[in-house]
């Protein structure tokens, strides 16, 4: 652990593209002083984890059936956020909900990515192919990615950054879930960016969207 640079924690439940992105955005020096310290994940078989193992980045699995409650399970990861001096968590990919002791724990220091345009396609089950699978039906024509910071309400708390992209008639879940994840890379790096380095009043997060789109 090097002390003069950030240390975030990655949380993560399956593929980790997005953690690989920070990886990279790392050693390309896109994200600067910055280190991963730690990857958690609630799943044993999330790819993220043999990512982080690839790139020597301390990882560990915490097994939520070990735990009675969300808040006992949550204890765990608290206590070893806190034994890393993490200065921002960011959940990619990441399908627990937080509990609120979580969250009052790094009040403001917790940062989410999700495939739409919150608030719309948002909210508790709103996760995945079901997200692409509601704005299709919906009929919507255009889409996009959003950066935010979590707090008690899933997926509402102030926006960051969003990206939009069109809906084609000709797309399917498929194209729009690679599209949109593609274009999510990217605007997470920028995310963390803001989180860490600018020290975004959390209150005036929201304005980041009109300028950013
Ligand atoms: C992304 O679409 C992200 O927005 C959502 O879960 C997906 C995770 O993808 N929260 P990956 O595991 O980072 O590849």
């Amino acid at each position: 652990m090097s002390y003069n640079k950030k240390q975030i924690a990655v949380l993560v439940s399956g593929n980790g593209s997005n953690l690989q992105a920070i990886i990279d955005a790392i050693k390309s020096n896109q994200l600067k002083n910055t280190e991963v310290a730690i990857v958690i994940s609630n799943k044993p078989n999330a790819y993220a984890l043999h990512r982080a193992q690839t790139e020597g980045i301390k990882n560990v699995f915490i097994n939520p059936s070990e735990f009675n409650t969300i808040q006992d399970f949550d204890k765990k990861i608290i206590d070893v956020l806190k034994t890393h001096n993490i200065d921002l968590i960011v959940l990619a990919g990441y399908t627990k909900i937080l509990s609120s002791e979580l969250i009052n724990a790094f009040n403001n220091k917790i940062i989410n990515i999700h495939p739409s345009l919150l608030p719309l396609f948002g909210g508790k089950g709103m996760y995945g192919q079901k997200v692409h699978e509601a704005v299709l039906k919906s009929g919507v024509k255009e889409t996009g990615c959003t950066v935010h910071f979590v707090t008690q309400e899933v997926d509402a708390g102030p926006i960051i950054l969003q990206k939009k992209i069109p809906v084609l008639s000709s797309d399917t879940i498929e194209t729009l879930s690679k599209k949109v994840l593609g274009e999510e890379h990217s605007l997470l790096i920028e995310g963390i960016n803001l989180a860490l380095f600018e020290n975004l009043p959390i209150k005036k997060a929201e304005n980041y969207l009109q300028n950013t789109i």
